[in-house]
């Protein structure tokens, strides 16, 4: 019978019966943790009533490009973590982090050296890498895909009217050794959305809704694992406290100052200009 003491195993139990081998290891987890939760912190009637009301607000603030589940996940460290073990790093391979929101629109398909800035706002920045597998060997024709804020901390889709539609997004083909190349401005921090529930989470904390500057790359070709990953500029604020957790130190890469007219013509820059190279290693597929 269900009592304080051995309510866990009793709702385990009702579960048992899960014929899913998996399905049953994560409800019986699941009845494990939370009620172990529940007994940790003596959650009140109230507190749960106030748990019942976020999460239920929470979903009432999702549509079809608004996820705030997904946020709650990502301010909760909860994605990164399903991230981190899902691709865990092996072999020197480039480390991944989350997708985030704002990939929702396609990029457009860009030719090596475009670019990708069609406002002309910002530090004009050069951007340098070469795809490798993990055997080092390059990866001709790799889909790179990229994405980012602008100078002042904004995603195309939240000015629309404001900006161009696919601003400061590209779809890139390497090279045949694996390389690639475009131009951009150097991305701003910027807040995660705080107008919904888990803004209100955020302020009841005292926490701040900053992710630290990046680009997001999602570098993707047959037989190699799509790779879901940021390049972080180096000295930007919050790279220790970003809001989703979602730096890691290997993608941290300085970008910097070039002064030298013959190289920013070569590159068809304005002189100074930031340069950053982001060397990216991918996974074939069935490879560790
Ligand atoms: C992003 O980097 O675009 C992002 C990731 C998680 C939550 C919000 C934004
Ligand atoms: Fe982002």
């Amino acid at each position: 019978m269900f009592d304080e003491e051995h309510s866990a195993e009793v709702v385990a139990a009702s579960f048992a019966g899960t014929p899913d081998p998996r399905l049953r290891e994560i409800l019986t987890a699941l009845v494990r943790h939370t009620h172990a939760f529940v007994k940790d912190v003596g959650l009140t009637g109230e507190e749960w009533a106030a748990g019942v009301r976020f999460l239920t607000a929470t979903g009432h603030t999702c549509d079809d490009v608004r996820q705030e589940f997904i946020l709650l996940s990502d301010v909760l460290g909860v994605s990164m973590l399903v991230e981190t073990i899902g691709n865990r790093a092996v072999g020197g391979s480039t480390e991944s982090t989350v997708e985030g929101p704002f990939h929702q629109v396609a990029s457009p398909v860009r030719a090596l050296g475009d670019s990708i800035d069609l406002v002309g706002d910002g530090e004009p920045c050069l951007v340098t890498g070469q795809v490798h597998d993990g055997d080092g060997g390059p990866v001709p024709g790799a889909a790179v895909d990229v994405w980012q804020a602008d100078a002042e901390g904004f995603y195309d889709v939240q000015r629309p009217g404001e900006v161009p539609p696919r601003n400061l997004r590209g779809l890139f083909t390497a090279d045949a050794e694996g390389r690639f190349w475009f131009r951009t401005v150097v991305p701003r921090f910027y807040p995660i959305p705080t107008d919904g529930p888990v803004g209100e989470l955020l302020r009841a904390a005292g926490r701040h809704p900053y992710r630290a500057a990046h680009i997001h790359v999602q570098v993707s070709a047959p037989g190699v694992r799509t790779l879901t990953t940021h390049l972080f500029v180096d000295g930007s604020p919050y790279l220790d406290s970003d809001a989703v957790f979602g730096v890691k130190e290997s993608l941290v890469r300085e970008f910097v100052t070039v002064d030298d007219p013959r190289r920013a013509e070569r590159h068809g820059m304005p002189n100074p200009f930031r340069h950053v190279d982001f060397p990216i290693v991918v996974r074939r597929d069935g490879g560790g």
